[in-house]
């Protein structure tokens, strides 16, 4: 069983992603950290991030064991990811990669912004998980201060608007929900109410 969990930055699917994977007995794949370590390796080599051949190159000879995953995690990482994520030179060296995690043989949860659409389009399970841009703004300042950092509010909502702008309107991949994809706006539900909802939508197709 496939279960592909797409939605913009901050929407808690990485979380329901997580919990998912242990219900289910799946691995599951964050494909967000693969930009992010495309993203990374682009600053560390002290190339912009509008170099399309650096960020080719990065994305060609990723190794995602290189990296320790807190500082993949940074706000800043994520942004970058957004920029080298659109494109589609790296978009295209990442996809072997991706199919080979979903080929596994009991199947996988991959959480991103195109695995309905573009990686897995035959998933057994779509879902589209959502919530408001200040929803999402919250709960990634309550994260960061988790681990240490000191956000600025606004502009952790004024960057997580950017990068819905960047992600939906992208002309490689963007973020869209799949026709057959399920929507669960997770704006007013607790993690628990989400994880319980996605449960029910696994079920229904089971
Ligand atoms: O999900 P996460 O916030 O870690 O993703 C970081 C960035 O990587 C996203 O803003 C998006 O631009 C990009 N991404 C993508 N396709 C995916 C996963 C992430 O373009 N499947």
């Amino acid at each position: 069983m496939i279960i592909a969990i797409d939605g913009p930055a901050a929407s808690g699917k990485g979380t329901l992603s997580k919990k998912l994977a242990a219900q289910y007995g799946l691995p599951h794949l964050d494909t967000g950290l693969l930009y992010r370590g495309v993203a990374k390796s682009v600053i560390d080599n002290g190339a912009g991030l509008q170099d399309r051949t650096a960020a080719e190159k990065a994305a060609k000879s990723l190794n995602l064991a290189s990296f320790d995953e807190i500082s993949l995690k940074s706000h800043q990482v994520g942004d970058a990811a957004s920029v080298v994520s659109a494109y589609p030179e790296v978009r295209a060296a990442l996809v072997d990669l991706q199919h080979r995690f979903a080929a596994q043989p009991k199947g996988a949860v991959i959480d991103g912004r195109d695995i309905g659409t573009v990686i897995c389009p035959n998933a057994e399970v779509k879902i589209f998980v959502t919530a408001s841009p200040e929803a999402r703004a919250e709960r990634r300042v309550l994260e960061l201060r988790g681990r240490g950092e000191a956000p600025d509010a606004a502009k952790i909502l004024a960057d997580i608007l950017a990068r819905d702008e960047r992600d939906r309107n992208r002309a490689a991949s963007p973020l869209i929900q799949a026709d057959d994809a399920h929507l669960l706006d997770t704006t007013h539900l607790s993690i628990d109410a989400a994880f319980q909802a996605a449960i029910d939508i696994v079920e229904a197709v089971r």
